[in-house]
């Protein structure tokens, strides 16, 4: 693991899913129905979500993430061999209130007791973070939540770094971005920001542009890479 402190960080941008809430914890909910497909179903989902993400992307025929979302479930379940509509509702409803990972709402508290803003940068829809966020008791504890829908198209298109830029005010290197998934990591890595990758699946490294600053496998590893509690009495 890399060890680095990141000096002048003044906010902390958090990609969402996979990052903060568990994408596996809809299916997860449903092993009752699912059986033992469920990690299969899970996997699936996750991976044609990004796919037609960044498909939708290229193709500049954008459709939001709860579409998208939608789309990648009735691919999952068919490539299962489950055809089943209440059970399709009911995960997409579970994936309005992922659960959060333990580690969260405590760093949160931790980072704003510090004077360090954090926002949410995100694929997710505005509805479908502020029901995530509300559901996981951390919305008082975030300076903003930024959908990529202000900007029409999906990370990793710099235009999504730049929002949070512009959003916050502040410079890139004055901003740590978080993110679970390597390639988002990278992305935002090569746009400009300091970043901390939280390989949450000890997934190997990416073979792109931007090698993160730290890789760390959990966000309670983030504070002393981004110089808490030291740096936190000279924000004010
Ligand atoms: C997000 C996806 C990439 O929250 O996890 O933006």
């Amino acid at each position: 693991m890399t060890v680095v402190t990141l000096k002048n960080i003044k906010a902390c941008v958090f990609d969402a899913y996979g990052t903060l809430f568990d994408v596996n914890a809809a299916a997860r909910e449903e092993q009752a129905s699912l059986g033992k497909k469920w990690e299969e179903v899970a996997v699936i989902w996750r991976t044609k979500q990004l796919q037609y993400s960044w498909l939708r992307s290229l193709q500049k025929r954008h459709a939001d993430f709860w579409q998208v979302t939608g789309d990648a479930l009735d691919f999952a379940l068919h490539s299962a061999g489950i055809e089943d509509t209440d059970l399709r509702e009911r995960l997409m409803g579970l994936y309005l209130k992922l659960s959060c990972y333990p580690e969260v709402k405590p760093l949160l508290e931790m980072l704003q007791s510090s004077n360090i803003k954090c926002t949410i940068l995100s694929n997710g829809t505005p509805k479908m973070l502020s029901a995530a966020t509300g559901n996981a008791g951390i919305s008082h504890l975030l300076d903003g939540v930024y959908s990529i829908e202000e900007v029409g198209i999906y990370k990793p298109d710099p235009a999504v770094y730049q929002m949070a830029v512009d959003r916050l005010g502040l410079h890139p290197s004055e901003i740590c971005f978080q993110s679970s998934n390597g390639w988002d990591a990278y992305a935002a890595k090569a746009f400009g920001f300091n970043v901390v990758w939280c390989n949450r699946f000890a997934q190997p490294e990416e073979r792109m542009p931007g090698k993160p600053d730290a890789e760390i496998a959990t966000l309670a590893d983030l504070p002393p890479i981004i110089g808490i509690p030291p740096f936190s009495s000279e924000s004010v």
